[in-house]
C-alpha cells in the first residue's frame, strides 16, 4: 500500500508538471482525488489493515492527498497567470503611436461664398426663400411677363420637360411665387440652382446657380435698390468698391439696369480680368414691371418693388482667379482642398 501511494504520487506530480491546460488539469484532478479517483479507492481499502498499520497508511495517504492538492493549486495559479500575461499582450494599447489623422470635410467654394452673400443680405433684414427646380412654364416665363412669343425666350435655352414643365432657367420665379402667396411687405433673396442647355465649356455649365432678390413694399424707389445693392457690392467687395448702374432691358422690371463694380484688379485702368473695360458686371436688377405685380394680385397703384439676379459661379470664379467653370463642378480633391 505504502509503495502503491507512493506511485501514485510520483506518477500525480508528473501528469501535472506536464499539464499546460487548466481543463485537463481538473480532468487530473478529479481522477485522483475525486469520489471515483485512484487515491479515494485506494483509501476505501484501509479497512483490510491492521490496527497499528492504518494510522501510519492513514498520514501517508493524508500527506500524498495534500502534495497532489498543493500541485494542482500551484499550477493552477501558474497556468492562469501564464494565461492573464497573454492577453495583457494581446491587449497591449502603445500609448505612444501617433494617432490616425482623420480627413477633415470643409465647404464647397460655392457654398463659402454663397453663404457670404446670403449673411450680407440677412444683415440688412432680408429673409431667405426658396422654389422648385422643376417649373411650371407660368412661373418660370407667363407670369414675368414674358408670354409664349416673347424673343426673350430665346435667350435662355430652356429644357422643357412637357410643353408646360421645364428645369427653371432663372430664380426669377421665386419672385412670382412669394408674391402670390407672402403678405407684404417682402424682403427676400432666393438663391439655387438654375438650367439652360448650353454646352458645357470653360464659361458655361447647363446646372449654375443665381442668386435673386426681391422687396416690395410701400414708396420703395430706383434708390433704394441702388442703395441696397451698392452696399452690398462693398460688404462682398470691400469698402471702396465703387458701382455704376447701366440702362438694360428685363420683361420682368421696368426700368432695367446692370450694375458694374470698377474691376478690385486693376481699379478701372483695363486689365485681363475685367477684358480692358475696367468694370465687371456683377448683377441684373430692375423695378418689378407693374405687370408682375398685378399678375400676384398687388395692386401696384399701392405697392412697387425692385429686384435684382446675380450669378453665383462668376462671382466665385472672379473672387480666387477660376479660369475654368468646370473646376467647380469636378470635385476634384486637388482643386476643392485649396479652398
Ligand atoms: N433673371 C435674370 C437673368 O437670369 C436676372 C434678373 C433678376 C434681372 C431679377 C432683374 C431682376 O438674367
Amino acid at each position: 500500500m505504502k509503495e502503491k501511494l507512493n506511485s501514485i504520487r510520483q506518477s500525480a506530480m508528473e501528469l501535472i508538471d506536464k499539464c499546460t491546460e487548466l481543463k485537463s488539469l481538473d480532468e487530473i484532478r478529479v481522477n485522483l482525488l475525486g469520489k471515483k479517483g485512484e487515491l479515494t479507492a485506494l483509501l476505501r481499502g484501509m479497512g483490510g489493515l491492521s490496527a497499528n498499520e492504518r494510522p501510519v497508511m492513514g498520514a501517508l495517504a493524508n500527506s500524498v492527498r495534500g502534495d497532489i492538492e498543493a500541485a494542482v493549486d500551484a499550477k493552477k495559479k501558474q497556468l492562469a497567470d501564464a494565461a492573464a500575461a497573454l492577453k495583457l499582450r494581446a491587449e497591449r494599447i502603445d500609448v505612444t503611436m501617433p494617432g490616425k489623422v482623420r480627413p477633415l470635410g470643409k465647404k464647397h467654394p460655392l457654398t463659402q461664398v454663397l453663404d457670404e452673400i446670403k449673411d450680407i443680405f440677412i444683415g440688412m433684414g432680408f429673409q431667405v426663400a426658396s422654389g422648385p427646380e422643376v417649373e411650371y412654364d407660368h412661373y418660370n416665363f407667363e407670369m414675368l411677363n414674358m408670354p409664349k412669343d416673347h424673343p426673350a425666350r430665346d435667350t435662355q435655352d430652356t429644357f422643357y420637360i412637357t410643353e408646360n414643365i421645364l428645369l427653371r432657367t432663372q430664380t426669377s420665379p421665386v419672385q412670382a411665387r412669394v408674391m402670390e402667396s407672402s403678405p407684404l411687405p417682402i424682403k427676400i433673396i432666393a438663391p439655387g440652382r438654375v438650367y439652360r442647355s448650353d454646352e458645357v465649356d470653360a464659361t458655361h455649365s447647363p446646372l449654375f446657380h443665381q442668386i435673386e432678390g426681391l422687396v416690395v413694399d410701400k414708396n420703395i424707389r430706383m434708390s433704394d435698390l441702388k442703395g441696397t445693392l451698392s452696399l452690398f457690392a462693398k460688404r462682398l467687395y470691400g469698402k471702396d468698391t465703387v458701382t455704376r448702374f447701366r440702362p438694360h432691358h428685363f420683361s420682368f422690371t421696368e426700368p432695367s439696369a446692370e450694375m458694374d463694380i470698377c474691376c478690385f484688379s486693376c481699379g478701372g485702368k483695363g486689365c485681363r480680368l475685367c477684358k480692358g473695360e475696367g468694370w465687371i458686371e456683377i448683377l441684373g436688377a430692375g423695378m418689378v414691371h407693374p405687370k408682375v405685380l398685378r399678375n400676384c394680385g398687388i395692386d401696384p397703384e399701392q405697392y412697387s418693388g425692385f429686384a435684382f439676379g446675380m450669378g453665383l459661379e462668376r462671382i466665385v470664379m472672379r473672387r480666387y482667379n477660376i479660369n475654368d467653370l468646370r473646376l467647380l463642378f469636378e470635385n476634384d480633391q486637388r482643386f476643392l482642398n485649396q479652398f
